[in-house]
């Protein structure tokens, strides 16, 4: 992240900045806090307002320049109209973020005052639109040392300090605390897939984890020697084509009252560079594969918004690092290696190495901790973007209940999933003539049979597998994601867990 947005929280009476946002509903209507700064303006926002014909929709704007009677060097009107949901807000707030920015004010003042707030009370209101603005805000400049003068980009010399105004701004202040845990786990997600693979291979990843126990996570890295001591082959032999070690990381999150009470588990694919290996891909395009580890950026951000804002719950965290390169030590197409759990795969291409990475990994996971329930995210395959584009991710699941909750928490949250199939039929079509399995099915039905591959070793586990291929990376720009990295599911997690793992009293 490159220029954290500060945000506060005043009562309506507070003073306000240069460049102000007032909410009207539709009509348009005006709400209290609003309706006062035009009488001060002797009528001259409602008055601007009819002559733009804005009639409050949905996030449509105007500007005001320099209205009489009120200090202000601008005030822009949003509208609200038909605003219902969470999503709805955050998306409010984002483009309330977006209209101040394009106008490069550094501070700004935003008055949520609804006309209607809809099912929720002011204060969750206010914290909901801080959160979008927020979410909005995040940028990756670290590398660009010069300021491109024709560059439109919103945030450079943008937004610093934004004061939100609203009824109850200690509630608001207190709700949004909750939120902003959250957004710093969204945030680590983002910066981990933007980073360039030269400067985030797998021990720089496995360090940067290990900071995150100053946030109480309890964080081990297990480097190549344990691994081998794991006998987790399957994992290794993606990584010893490249001159970088791999690593697996546990956190651990121990929340709930009872130390000793089951956890969730989330475990990531974090493929640090995917050239292909020896399989090696096209050039074209080949940068994104820095992008391979989104699963295991995922898991971390996931873990830290939990630590952070104190979760009632025990959650394990598992990433699997690896960089996939060929080279004289790589893996070849038609080895055979034998995974942690005995069982034994051909890897007949070793592009499909993610599925390699999880098989130990997802083990692991199930072995030592004896979770309530995996879920695992990963950069898995091109075939699920063929299947449902970049706006669900997919979701295989062996269990009703939690394909449920996994879609239930998607619709709340934006981060959306589709759920696919899994089934016998597709289970034999990795069977091997030459090993238990291999690592790649026919012609047809790509994101399946990486999903059956994934099902041979969680056993009967509560299981559900998100395909992120399209939605972790380069999934288009929106209201509350301008990055390329979007840190999807880090909210959609949290929420999952929010809704149904955690004891209720804090
Ligand atoms: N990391 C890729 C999948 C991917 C592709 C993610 C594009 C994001 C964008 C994965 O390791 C891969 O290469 N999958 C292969 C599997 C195939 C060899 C069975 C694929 O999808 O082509
Ligand atoms: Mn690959
Ligand atoms: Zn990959």
């Amino acid at each position: 992240m490159s220029q954290p947005l500060d945000i506060q929280f005043a009562s309506l009476s507070g003073e306000m900045a240069p460049t102000i946002v007032l909410l009207a509903d539709e009509g348009p209507a005006f709400g209290s806090a609003a309706k006062r700064l035009d009488e001060r303006a002797k009528g001259a926002l409602r008055k601007a307002a009819d002559a733009a014909e804005f009639k409050g929709k949905s996030r449509s704007s105007i500007e005001i320049l320099a209205p009489t009677g009120i200090e202000a060097r601008r005030v822009l009107l949003l509208g609200t109209g038909g605003t219902k949901t969470e999503l709805d807000r955050l998306r409010l707030g984002g483009a309330a973020f977006g209209l101040i920015s394009a106008r490069k004010a550094e501070t700004a003042t935003l008055v949520a005052d609804p006309v209607d707030a809809g099912q929720v009370s002011e204060e969750v209101f206010a914290a909901d639109l801080a959160l979008g603005a927020l979410l909005r805000s995040y940028t990756f400049e670290k590398y660009r040392s010069k300021k491109n003068d024709n560059d439109e980009d919103e945030k450079r010399d943008g937004l610093r300090t934004l004061t939100i105004l609203c009824a109850k701004p200690d509630a608001a202040a207190k709700a949004f605390a909750g939120r902003k845990a959250v957004a710093d786990g969204v945030f680590l997600a983002r910066d981990l897939v933007n980073e360039p693979a030269n400067v985030l291979g797998p021990v720089e990843f496995a360090e940067r984890l290990q900071e995150l126990a100053s946030s109480g996570l309890v964080v081990e890295v297990l480097d190549e020697d344990d691994l081998k001591a794991l006998k987790m082959n399957a994992l290794l032999a993606v990584g010893q084509g490249s001159a970088r070690p791999s690593r697996v990381v546990v956190m651990q999150w121990n929340g709930a009252k009872s130390k000793r009470a089951k956890p969730v588990c989330f475990v990531g694919k974090g493929v640090c560079f995917d050239t292909g290996g020896i399989s090696i891909k096209p050039a074209g395009g080949m940068e994104d594969m820095k992008g391979d580890m989104g699963g295991a950026a995922c898991v971390a951000g996931l873990m830290l918004a939990l630590a952070k804002r104190n979760a009632g719950v025990n959650a394990i965290g598992i990433v699997g690092l690896a960089e996939n390169m060929p080279s004289g030590t790589a893996q070849r197409p038609g080895d055979i290696v034998t995974s942690m759990s005995g069982q034994t795969i051909e890897v007949l291409n070793t592009d499909a190495e993610g599925r390699l990475v999880l098989a130990d990994a997802l083990w692991y996971a199930n072995d030592r901790f004896k979770p309530r329930l995996i879920v695992d995210l990963a950069t898995l395959t091109g075939a699920i973007m063929v299947a449902l584009g970049k706006e669900y991710a997919g979701l295989f699941c062996n269990d009703e209940r939690l394909a449920k909750e996994l879609e239930a928490a998607g619709e709340v949250t934006g981060d959306k999933v589709w759920r696919m199939p899994l089934g016998k039929a597709y289970d034999r079509l990795i069977d091997s003539k030459n090993a238990d399995m291999k690592n790649i099915g026919g012609r047809y039905g790509g994101a399946i049979t990486g999903a059956q591959f994934l099902q041979r070793f969680v056993k009967d586990t509560p299981w559900a597998h998100l395909d992120i291929a399209g939605t972790a990376m380069d999934s288009g720009r929106n209201e509350i994601n301008q990055s390329w990295g979007s840190g999807w599911g880090v909210r959609l997690l949290d929420r999952l867990v929010a809704d149904n793992y955690e004891r209720p009293e804090k």
